[in-house]
């Protein structure tokens, strides 16, 4: 069934933005490669998106597993073609508590958030490199700007992953390879959950960022009232930074995920 369309890897399609981000991918005109662990949500997508036209192939696999998701690479390779576009979208986590803290939470938190994305990275990469042609888009956050309390693992988590994006993007441009690394503020993932601070509707943010994948944004961050106080906030002094987050920690529950 290999086609002679674009391929794009999308990780984290039973859900949420992936599953939103892969049915504009699919309607882009790209044959989709659907990955989560959820096959039954996989292959709903998938047929969905046959209906339409569209060509996608569904694959279970969890992606802190390096051997599932090599041979997940492969299996698309062989049956849609070489990816062109890598969607490392996976992430989140358990908040961090300070009373049950553990190094293994946090080690749990980085590979899902930033070893997943360097394992799809690893199992992509060569390919690209040969054809000297590819995208690679990571999935950050706002929330990785500056330490968050009770997302101490989170946040630093997704500003290890946007360092390593930003390393990889300069070294990958002059060989053909464009990365795009996307911040998202809150977005409404979960219909029930109370409302965030410029929280934004899951398709109307999916919108923002398919078109930010289109064009190859190295960077794209929004909405930009949550970008311009993150920014303003990494200027401050610690002093003021924990006296504004002390104020405001009741609500931080509910952190950019
Ligand atoms: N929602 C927000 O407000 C927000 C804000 C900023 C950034 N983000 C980032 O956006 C990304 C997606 O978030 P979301 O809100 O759409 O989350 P979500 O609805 O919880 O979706 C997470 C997706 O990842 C998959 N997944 C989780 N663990 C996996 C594993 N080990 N192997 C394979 N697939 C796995 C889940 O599918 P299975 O359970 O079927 O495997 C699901 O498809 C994350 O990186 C998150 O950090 C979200």
């Amino acid at each position: 069934m290999s086609t002679c369309q674009p391929v794009s890897f999308i990780t984290g399609a039973s859900t949420g933005i992936g599953r939103s981000l892969a049915r504009r991918i699919a309607h882009e005109g790209h044959a989709v490669a659907l990955i989560a662990r959820r096959k039954d949500l996989l292959d709903e997508l998938a047929l969905e998106i046959k209906q339409t036209g569209g060509t996608a192939l569904a694959i279970a696999c969890d992606v802190t597993e390096a051997a599932s998701v090599h041979q997940a690479v492969r299996t698309v390779e062989s049956t849609l073609g070489p990816i062109t576009r890598l969607i490392a979208n996976v992430g989140g986590g358990e908040p961090t508590r300070i009373d049950t803290f553990s190094a293994a939470h946090i080690e749990r938190v980085l590979a899902l958030n930033v070893m997943s994305t360097a394992i799809c990275i690893e199992a992509t990469l060569p390919g690209m490199l040969a054809r000297g042609a590819g995208h690679i888009v990571a999935m950050g956050s706002l929330a990785g700007y500056r330490g968050l309390p009770g997302a101490a693992g989170y946040s630093a988590a997704k500003a290890a992953l946007a360092n390593m994006m930003e390393g990889l993007r300069m070294e990958l441009h002059p060989r053909g390879i464009r990365v795009t690394l996307l911040l998202p503020g809150f977005v409404r993932t979960k219909p029930k959950r109370k409302h965030r601070p410029f929280e934004l509707e899951l398709e109307a943010a999916t919108a923002r960022m398919h078109r930010a994948i289109v064009v190859q944004k190295p960077h794209y961050a929004f909405p930009w009232p949550l970008v311009l106080a993150v920014n303003v906030y990494r200027l401050l002094p610690v002093s003021l930074y924990d006296a504004l987050l002390a104020g405001l920690r009741p609500k931080l529950k509910a952190h950019p995920e």
